[in-house]
């Protein structure tokens, strides 16, 4: 059968073919109701803003481990959790970590709150991470609009404009497509399928869930997009 590029689609692929991690709820889980937790769901996604799956992992388990909920990590001391962050970079993010641990244990409770607005009034928390908090973590239908999803929607709609001009078309398409019903099962599908089959290079077209409706490999174009703008 001839499947369409529809939400439809990549969630079916998804359930399927959802890759495992220590903040993720898989997908027959949140069938029956699980709901992830919000603070793991925002640790990682900090966690991640510069730095590889592969590499937080490890880094997110310890983390954990050591502070299980918001409110412990509210109440660690700085050189602590600034040693347990060695190794990951960027240590700005650490920094507004804590802080935002600590806005959220005494201004909201220790309970994180669910809309974008809300979210990005949080040290550290920009559009991207308050889109993916809000989906993941609350299923709210918000666009998660990352490098991955950028280059998973200018391939299947083959769009030629080049990066950084094709982001508000880029944003638009992957609204389109962000469904109202497990908007974060389907957001964490877009991601997954941009790191294991439409990858930067030597994209797998030939497995991937939207290959009959993929305009970029129906021109025969999809590894060379998103085009970029020469430096
Ligand atoms: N990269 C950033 N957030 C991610 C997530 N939730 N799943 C997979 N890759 C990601």
């Amino acid at each position: 059968m001839r499947e369409p590029v529809t939400s439809g689609s990549l969630l079916a692929w998804y359930d399927q073919h959802a890759r495992d991690m220590p903040w993720r709820v898989a997908p027959h889980d949140r069938a029956r109701g699980v709901m992830p937790d919000p603070y793991r769901i925002w640790l990682s996604e900090v966690m991640l803003q510069q730095t590889t799956v592969a590499a937080v992992k490890d880094y997110f388990v310890k983390f954990t481990n050591l502070w299980p909920t918001v409110d412990d990590l509210a109440a660690a001391d700085d050189p602590e959790v600034m040693a347990a962050w060695a190794g990951l970079g960027y240590y700005a993010r650490a920094r507004n970590l804590l802080k935002c641990a600590r806005v959220v244990a005494t201004e909201h409770g220790g309970v994180f709150p669910s809309s974008r607005e809300s979210l990005q009034a949080l040290p550290g928390i920009g559009p991207y991470t308050s889109a993916a908090i809000a989906s993941i973590a609350f299923d709210l239908p918000e666009t998660v609009l990352d490098g991955n999803v950028e280059r998973v929607m200018a391939r299947i709609h083959a769009v030629e404009t080049p990066l950084p001009t094709a982001k508000p078309e880029l944003m638009d398409l992957a609204q389109a497509l962000t469904p109202r019903e497990r908007a974060g099962d389907y957001a964490q599908s877009v991601m997954d399928l941009g790191a294991t089959i439409c990858t930067p290079k030597k994209p797998a077209c030939g497995i991937c869930p939207w290959r009959d409706g993929c305009e970029g490999r129906a021109a025969g174009i999809a590894p060379e997009l998103p085009r970029k703008i020469a430096k």
